[in-house]
């Protein structure tokens, strides 16, 4: 990789924005683009490069827009065409990229497609979806025995027909079927209406569950009850006839012929489930397939704080995916518990995971929100928006949630950006109209306005970083190799980036205890510290080591 010219989504940072939640312009108490418009300057001046938009399009929003009803176009509820138009213009004059959220997988039961297809057996949209009879003489059992993700059969009877439509997320999310030609055909058009209104790439949702096994045949059992990032089985199924089969390989390869007849280079980061070295493939054998996908295993290893254990996994996916294969380090999203309340709230570790986040090689992805250290707000099931939480409001107690370690309702994440001090935190045009979620009363202390006035911020810390990071060509394009000399392996998490000449080196103290290491250069300079007063490493002071306080974490050079 060093000594090339890296693309520029592989030094990118991509910032994730809920519009629902980021800021509403209309006073329905739901965010718009117009909120993100208006909003430019701040996420410029927090030093991000590329924005991703979860779904705005047309939806009646049973899953808030990833039940999609019509793919080219804007839901009212966010704006018009013309909005988005405006902000794409605006986010280029500003050098930034923009990339959408892309159902393939599934439509909403009220696209018109389903809504035809559903008419009867012999409609022409019948096979754009995934229809068989039931079994057994009176058709009324499932054809098979798949578990949808969230649980529960995978398949929805209709009884106008007498046949089951196939949803691997929620019953009203039926599955396209991709063995149809003209489903394909249409939803690459699809891709290209985007392309040339001039987006630069595009979040793949549920990528790994395109395609199903042609024969329907049923899964294999399997002792787990919930999938884990290493392991996809759950619910006592093995998942191997649903998920990451090898057509919907080659399918990543297609969709990246598709964005390679675009200049310049776009963009495909795939929402794919499994181990690093399964998903793996979805690069292509030639890095002909997608750009890059998430690699979930890290959102619940960075907040474990065990420097050991993060270091295996990154060594892991340094493995699995060499230069110049662009891995990804995610710490959360609009799907999973924020990561300041993994870490009980504790800013300090928040700075240092920020820090490691934003020195390893490949591509961070930030989560609206963790840039000010908003945390999970707790929610009665009863009172979910979330259909998943709806779906389990059955549940007597949040306990549950916690001792099975998932959030039962994804709403937790999803609350309104904390703007400023006023009430509900500034997020609608007039204040005092109720939000579509809760704002926690924490927002009168963790707020955009506040933590811009204080240096040593969250917020402040995630500026400096990223400054650091776009003035350093290391940090953007260089190798990276653990630094394991003179038991630093013990002491801390260390490691370099080097470009060229330059190297740039990282030290993260996981560890409340002071440490004294010896430097690996001569000289070495301080470019950053989660500590906004430091400036200096002052070695003389410590007999020519460099001195870490308590969870603090240093980049020099
Ligand atoms: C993805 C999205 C999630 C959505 C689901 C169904 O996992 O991230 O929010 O509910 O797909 O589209």
């Amino acid at each position: 990789m060093s000594g090339d010219n890296l693309k520029w989504w592989q030094k990118t940072v991509v910032y994730q924005i809920y519009p629902r939640s980021f800021k509403d312009t209309t006073g329905n108490g739901i965010g718009d683009l117009r909120g993100v418009f208006e909003n430019l300057n701040y996420l410029e001046g927090l030093g991000v490069e590329t924005i991703w938009f979860n779904p705005f399009f047309n939806s009646p929003q049973g899953d808030h827009g990833y039940d999609v009803s019509d793919f080219r176009s804007v839901d009212p509820v966010y704006g018009t065409m013309r909005d988005f138009d405006e902000l794409l213009n605006e986010i280029h004059n500003r050098n930034m990229k923009i990339v959408l959220d892309l159902v393939l997988n599934h439509t909403s039961d009220e696209h018109p497609w389903f809504k035809e297809s559903v008419s009867s057996r012999e409609n022409s949209k019948r096979d754009w979806y995934i229809w068989r009879d039931g079994k057994k003489t009176s058709g009324r059992k499932p054809p098979n025995n798949w578990k949808a993700i969230p649980g529960g059969s995978a398949w929805r009877y209709f009884k106008n027909t007498d046949q089951w439509v196939y949803f691997h997320f929620l019953p009203f999310q039926p599955d396209l079927n991709y063995r149809t030609p003209e489903v394909k055909k249409e939803m690459f058009n699809t891709i290209r209406f985007w392309l040339e209104k001039g987006v630069d790439g595009f979040r793949l949702d549920m990528l790994h569950s395109i395609h199903e096994d042609a024969k329907l045949r049923n899964d294999e059992f399997c002792l787990k009850l919930l999938p884990s990032e290493k392991n996809v089985a759950s619910l006592f199924r093995k998942h191997k006839y649903d998920l990451n089969l090898p057509e919907t390989f080659d399918f990543a390869m297609e969709l990246r012929k598709v964005m390679d007849e675009y200049e310049p280079e776009r963009f495909l980061v795939g929402e794919v489930f499994g181990t690093v070295e399964e998903l793996a493939k979805y690069y292509g054998p030639n890095n002909n397939g997608l750009h890059s996908v998430f690699l979930f295993e890290f959102t619940s290893t960075a907040p474990s704080f065990k420097p050991r254990k993060i270091s295996r996994v990154i060594s892991r996916i340094e493995k699995a995916l060499p230069p110049p294969f662009t891995p990804t380090y995610v710490y959360g999203n609009h799907d999973r518990d924020r990561y300041i309340s993994l870490i009980n709230r504790n800013i300090q570790k928040a700075k240092l995971l920020a820090t490691m986040q934003l020195t390893l090689r490949g591509i961070p992805f930030i989560y609206y929100g963790e840039e000010i250290g908003m945390s999970n707000v707790d929610f009665k099931l009863k009172e979910s928006q979330d259909p998943i939480g709806q779906k389990f409001s059955f549940f007597p107690i949040p306990l549950i949630s916690k001792l099975i370690g998932f959030s039962l309702t994804r709403d937790r994440c999803r609350t309104p950006m904390q703007w400023n001090s006023e009430l509900n935190a500034g997020f609608s045009v007039d204040y005092q109209i109720k939000p579509w979620l809760k704002v926690p009363e924490t927002y009168k202390k963790i707020n955009v306005a506040k933590q811009e006035k204080n240096p040593s911020s969250v917020l402040n810390c995630y500026k400096r970083l990223l400054k650091t990071r776009k003035a350093n060509r290391s940090l953007q394009e260089g190798k990276f190799e653990f630094l394991t000399q003179n038991g630093l392996k013990k002491k801390c998490l260390a490691y370099r980036r080097y470009y060229f000449n330059e190297q740039i080196f990282v030290f993260l103290n996981f560890y409340k205890k002071e440490i004294l290491i010896k430097s690996p250069i001569n000289d070495p300079n301080l470019l950053f510290s989660t500590l906004s007063n430091r400036v200096a490493l002052d070695l003389e002071t410590y007999n020519g080591n460099i001195k870490l306080t308590p969870l603090e974490g240093i980049i020099f050079k």
